[in-house]
């Protein structure tokens, strides 16, 4: 089956007791059992929900994985991951990453004792310069948020299976349609399923996909036992959102390339991020490991004061200013005061990630609107 199909049909099957053609919500806690140990496969419903067991088989499916698990959020999926690690054990990340995954790193796991390097991954010989006997992660963001850097996937993990370590990719920005991970040898594959998964912005969730039968039994078990799992109707938002996956992107994919080309000659714009323009510095390995260049586009201003930026998102009245991205609306960001505030200034920086950058998640409204509200706004700075 081809990727718009999976998407609709598989872990989509007409309920087997009414015939019901969508999964039912079982907005349940438990399920009787006929006696001690007999039951239909599910006893409680952290441990299994058969509204989630439906989403979890789509997921998998739209990665070409066996396994997938759904969490309460990107960060709950990102939460069981490092726990399947131990202290002592290292984790080489790419430094330009989402601000929260890098708070969870250093805030939380690195007084565990598990060590985080962050370096530009993009620069595959760095690795050599931090990989050690201790390391056990490569932790991959790509396209990276919100520089749009592109990660070479497949050079890192041939790197990581040298030296017997694991390789995830967080995919959330590529989405599965775009990118598939395990596909080039990529371990682990995490979403925060909040962003283009659902699609509307009206859920928050997680999930992760493997195929390794191990790796999945671990994840499950932490699944379990820390009991960071979605609601029933949340997995059933997901589901439906998913459906239409494939034709969002397409149209995500459409807006953002005429808007990156668009911004690329204006002559208030300093620089665009955008991984489809040829002159991107990864653009070649973009168009080898994605299908399409994403939704996602960052530029800055040649007038560098915070003050054009702000004018910039007050203008742009049909770019929401509002965290997150992927949903069906366009929304601008400012990375250094909102997704990546927790990320000290001076590192930030360091990341090539300035005050004056702006970061837009290009929804899936007109194009010619779009550009008309891009066009105004950069006229009011
Ligand atoms: C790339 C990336 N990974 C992970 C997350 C965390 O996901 P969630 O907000 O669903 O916990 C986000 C959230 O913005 C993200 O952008």
């Amino acid at each position: 089956m081809k990727f718009g199909t999976k998407a609709i049909h598989v872990g989509n099957e007409p309920d087997s007791s009414t015939g019901a053609v969508i999964t039912p919500i079982y907005q349940t806690s438990t399920y009787a059992q006929e006696e001690p140990g007999k039951h239909k496969g599910y006893e409680y419903s952290r441990t299994q929900n058969p509204t989630r067991t439906a989403l979890q088989t789509t997921l998998a499916s739209l990665e070409n994985a066996q396994h997938a698990l759904c969490f309460s959020s990107g960060m709950a999926a990102e939460d069981a991951i490092i726990k399947l690690l131990k202290p002592g054990d290292e984790v080489i990340c790419t430094n330009d990453l989402y601000g929260g995954s890098f708070r969870l790193f250093t805030k939380v796991f690195a007084k565990f004792g598990i060590k985080f390097h962050f370096i530009p991954l993009q620069e595959i010989d760095l690795v050599h310069i931090v990989l050690n006997s201790q390391t056990k992660m490569f932790w991959i963001e790509t396209p990276t948020n919100p520089l749009l850097n592109i990660i070479d996937i497949q050079s890192i993990v041939e790197i990581a299976k040298q030296y017997n370590i694991l390789t995830v990719v967080d995919n959330t920005f590529a989405s599965p349609f775009l990118q598939n991970p395990l596909d080039l040898g990529a371990d682990i594959v995490v979403h925060s399923a909040t962003k283009y998964l659902a699609g509307h912005s009206d859920v928050v969730m997680g999930c992760l996909m493997t195929n390794n039968t191990d790796l999945y039994q671990q994840l499950a078990f932490l699944q379990n036992s820390c009991g960071a799992v979605p609601p029933p109707f949340d997995c059933f938002l997901v589901q439906r959102g998913i459906k239409t996956l494939h034709l969002r992107m397409a149209q995500h994919c459409k807006n953002a390339a005429s808007i990156a080309k668009y911004l690329v000659n204006h002559p208030k714009v300093e620089q665009v991020y955008y991984p489809g323009l040829i002159n991107h510095k990864n653009h070649e390995i973009a168009k080898k490991q994605m299908k399409d260049f994403g939704g996602m586009v960052s530029f800055s201003l040649k007038s560098d004061s915070l003050e054009s930026a702000f004018n910039f998102m007050k203008n742009a009245k049909l770019f929401l200013l509002a965290e997150s991205l992927g949903g069906v609306e366009s929304l601008v960001g400012h990375p250094a005061t909102m997704t990546h505030a927790s990320i000290p200034r001076e590192d930030r920086l360091k990341a090539g990630l300035k005050d004056t950058l702006i970061r837009l998640s290009v929804g899936i409204e007109d194009t010619d609107d779009l550009l008309e509200t891009i066009d105004y706004a950069l006229n009011k700075v």
